[in-house]
């Protein structure tokens, strides 16, 4: 089975939009995102319009804010500064990386955790790491929602595993990369679903023994085609979190060798059309939830 995260964030951000448009009533207004890019960088230019129009298109209300690449630390973090004021303003993101004369640090921590829609500041890191429950369930904004922000891809990529019927709980999930980002916090997701987990490294020993006993396998480690056939054990879930290029060709491809894994694996993400949507799909949810927890001062 191929788990389509194009079509799985569709499904899930029509729900966003049906839960949006009954808000104006409620509370008054409908969320709003601030995206900062710092730079020109097309990558980021690409990722942040397409955030925009997610927001759009779900009845959000979004602003981007684009700055200079000789934009100093000061200013941005002045920028921030009054973002966290603004009552009107819900969920800000800066668009990673920032210039090398910035300070990434900094600047995840000058943003008030309460708008952080990635997930990035530390309060919001350490709350995952002592948080003990199930934070993702299958379905768009939750009736229970937990009391901090999730990091967008590794809460796709539970999203999408749930959505496939995959089972967690006692399952051996590897993990193959230990970033900040996704390979920290999704590993600490999958613990949270009752999985026995493994993280995967650059320095790890034997590794092809090891992801050929994962029932669940997850690649965020950004080198092409890296995980081949014989490094997968048959029946495997597998979850592509690359954004790679093929060497040769230059097209888009993921960590996975997609075309020799589809038929041994029972579930496999695509790159593109995979965890890449989902991403956008949580942050939309992150900028929700922001909201709600404004509204509701028990969360
Ligand atoms: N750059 C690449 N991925 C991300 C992300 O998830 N959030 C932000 N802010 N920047 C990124």
């Amino acid at each position: 089975m191929i788990i389509s995260g194009k079509e799985l964030s569709t499904r899930l951000k029509q729900e966003m939009a049906v839960e949006v448009a009954t808000f104006p009533e409620r509370f008054g207004r409908v969320p709003h995102l601030a995206v900062i890019l710092v730079g020109e960088d097309p990558a980021s230019q690409t990722y942040v319009r397409n955030k925009g129009l997610a927001a759009e298109k779900i009845g959000l209300r979004s602003s981007t804010i684009r700055l200079a690449e000789s934009t100093t630390e000061e200013e941005l973090l002045n920028l921030i500064s009054a973002l966290n004021s603004d009552e009107s303003v819900d969920g800000i993101l800066v668009q990673l990386p920032v210039p090398r004369h910035i300070s990434e640090q900094k600047v995840l921590e000058a943003i008030d955790r309460a708008k952080d829609v990635d997930g990035f500041h530390p309060l919001n890191m350490a709350d995952l790491w002592r948080y003990r429950k199930s934070p993702v369930e299958d379905k768009a904004i939750q009736d229970e929602i937990p009391p901090f922000t999730l990091p967008c891809t590794p809460k796709g990529v539970i999203r999408m595993l749930k959505a496939a019927g995959v089972e967690i709980s006692g399952k051996h999930a590897v993990v193959l990369g230990r970033s900040n980002i996704v390979g920290l916090p999704v590993a600490k997701l999958l613990l949270n679903e009752d999985a026995t987990v493994t993280i995967c490294h650059s320095r790890t020993r034997d590794l092809a023994s090891i992801t050929a006993s994962a029932d669940i396998l997850i690649a965020a480690i950004g080198k092409p085609r890296f995980v081949t056939a014989d490094m997968v054990k048959e029946g495997a879930a597998v979850i592509d979190v690359g954004i790679d290029r093929d060497p040769v060709t230059g097209s888009l491809c993921g960590d996975v060798d997609f075309e020799n894994l589809k038929d041994r694996c029972s579930v496999i993400s695509p790159v593109p059309g995979g965890v890449g949507p989902m991403t956008i799909c949580c942050l939309m949810e992150n900028t929700i939830e922001a909201f709600l927890r404004k509204f509701s001062p028990q969360l």
